[in-house]
């Protein structure tokens, strides 16, 4: 990115600007720190997850603010079934009440919902909610929010070769014919380009489970802010950062000069 013309269009502070002609086209963020966050103020941990929500709130408007195409938010793992009952009905009714309450939100944005993952081991409720801001917002084309939910990476990939193993079995595909973009198109994330930046907050350095084969390229950014405490100005210096890396795809920098 490096020594090409830019138009500033955002001041991050008196001595970093956003450049809209480099934008990261897919953000994903592993929302970490919830717990943590509760925990220091000697509160609950479900408080950490209402306060998380608010975040949410604030960084998908930060998104359609500067351009961001497409958004993808870690919002529970398959891994997160095996949590205390209390925490998990909480993050599910927590869900329910933030899409009804965002919906406004959503279409004033002009921004079309979606949802990734096991979505039929959600509680019905919240499976029945999430369908009606997808249908509702569908025509929507400022950005792509995507919540992963009941999602796992490997259990993805699982779905995706099974998927395609049927298709072989019944001669609608030769074995042949199967390349990058077939994976890509049996994938949960079908319809979205790969993720060029990954955030991860509450200073833990992992992928956990997360968009393995979305992210083979993507710039990662990890912080030690807790995901309560993420705001509108913690992601724009994110993507700061991400524009101040040269992004090779395996090629020289002299090439890409
Ligand atoms: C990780 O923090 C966060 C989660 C497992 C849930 C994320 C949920 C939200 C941000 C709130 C609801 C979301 C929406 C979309 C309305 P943690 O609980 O693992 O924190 P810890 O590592 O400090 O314990």
């Amino acid at each position: 990115m490096a020594g090409n013309p830019v138009t500033v269009i955002f001041k991050v502070n008196k001595k970093e600007d956003i450049h809209i002609d480099h934008l990261p086209e897919h953000i994903a963020i592993i929302m970490d720190g919830n717990g943590r966050w509760a925990k220091q103020k000697g509160k609950l941990r479900v408080f950490g997850h209402e306060k998380g929500s608010k975040a949410v709130t604030e960084v998908v408007k930060g998104c359609a603010e500067i351009g961001v195409k497409n958004l993808t938010l870690y919002a529970f793992s398959t891994e997160n079934w095996n949590r205390p009952k209390l925490e998990v009905q909480t993050l599910m009714r927590l869900l329910v009440s933030s899409l009804r309450k965002e919906i406004k939100t959503l279409q004033e944005n002009n921004i079309k919902f979606n949802a990734i993952g096991n979505l039929k081991a959600l509680p019905s409720k919240v499976y029945n909610e999430l369908m009606d801001v997808i249908e509702n917002t569908k025509d929507n084309t400022r950005l792509t929010l995507t919540l992963a939910l009941s999602y796992g990476s490997r259990e993805e990939l699982v779905n995706t070769i099974k998927q395609i193993s049927i298709k072989v079995k019944n001669n609608i595909i030769s074995p042949e014919k199967i390349d990058e973009s077939v994976i890509n198109q049996h994938l949960y994330t079908q319809n979205l380009p790969d993720v060029d930046l990954l955030i991860r907050t509450s200073g833990e350095q992992r992928i956990s489970n997360f968009l393995l084969w979305q992210i083979a390229y993507a710039e990662l950014y990890f912080t030690n802010v807790y995901w309560p405490d993420f705001t509108k100005q913690h992601l724009y210096e994110a993507i700061v950062n991400y524009q101040k890396r040269e992004r090779r795809f395996g090629k020289t920098s002299e090439q890409l000069s």
